[in-house]
């Protein structure tokens, strides 16, 4: 199985920044068999960032999205809208929509089946916060298998396949202090367990970098990363998936 690696932009870049790094992004991306590439850029950078990408090998991938199609939902991007521009891949309960935006473990579920149901792949994201790790391994599992089993209520098996999962605990995001490679892969194994399908696709994410990526790569059951600062620098970038 390829690794995935995803670039999460969350609201770093403007739109022509965004157009500037796709396109030397998706040309270094060419001689890259290894790799599958999302880059989820904002909302606003969808369309152009699409029209870079469409025909190479990199995919196009949203943050989030609306579960409603269409309708009188005041400042929400919907499904269709997502499917119009060819979005392959959709974040769902990213902590920072489940902490800033107060989303419930219900409302993920919602958006997981929606994105599935439109013929898309979700990402869902789990994780848990300090206060939690700080209890040891055995809350961190619980935490996190709660989160997983509510996230993924109600999926078809099948559909269970397609869907993507990235354990990112919460306290490694965008800290600088990322999980130990060890820990991670306790995490997956655990997380594969709770799924009950062996092939399901779980990434790690959390101050993901070229000092790091490495061993999370080569870590068994870890098969890809979720990239949030480090996937904006095109050094770090370039380091990460030419590894
Ligand atoms: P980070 O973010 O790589 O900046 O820690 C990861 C994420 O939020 O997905």
């Amino acid at each position: 199985m390829k690794k995935l690696i995803v670039a999460n932009w969350k609201m770093y870049l403007t739109l022509s920044q965004s157009v500037t790094l796709t396109k030397r992004i998706s040309k270094s991306q060419i001689t890259n068999h290894k790799l599958r590439v999302v880059l989820c850029p904002s909302f606003v950078a969808l369309e152009e960032v699409g029209k870079i990408v469409h025909g190479t090998r990199v995919k196009l991938g949203a943050q989030d999205v609306e579960p409603e199609k269409r309708g009188a939902f005041t400042g929400e991007v919907g499904l269709d809208d997502l499917a119009s521009l060819q979005v392959e891949y959709v974040l769902v309960g990213h902590s920072e929509r489940r902490r800033i935006f107060h989303e419930t473990d219900a409302l993920v579920n919602e958006k997981l089946r929606a994105v599935i149901k439109a013929g898309m792949r979700p990402i869902l994201c789990v994780g848990e916060p300090h206060g939690v790790r700080t209890q040891g391994m055995a809350k961190v599992r619980r935490y996190v298998g709660t989160q997983v089993k509510t996230g993924l209520r109600g999926v078809a098996k099948k559909d269970l396949r397609r869907t993507v999962i990235a354990y990112e605990p919460i306290w490694a995001i965008g800290s600088g202090k990322s999980d130990m490679p060890e820990d991670a892969v306790q995490m997956h194994a655990w997380i594969r367990k709770v799924v009950g399908i062996k092939s399901v696709r779980i990434l790690y994410g959390g101050s993901v970098s070229a000092k790091n990526a490495r061993a999370f790569l080569r870590a068994p059951g870890i098969d890809g990363l979720l990239i949030g600062k480090a996937s904006v620098n095109l050094g770090q970038w370039r380091a990460i998936t030419h590894l």
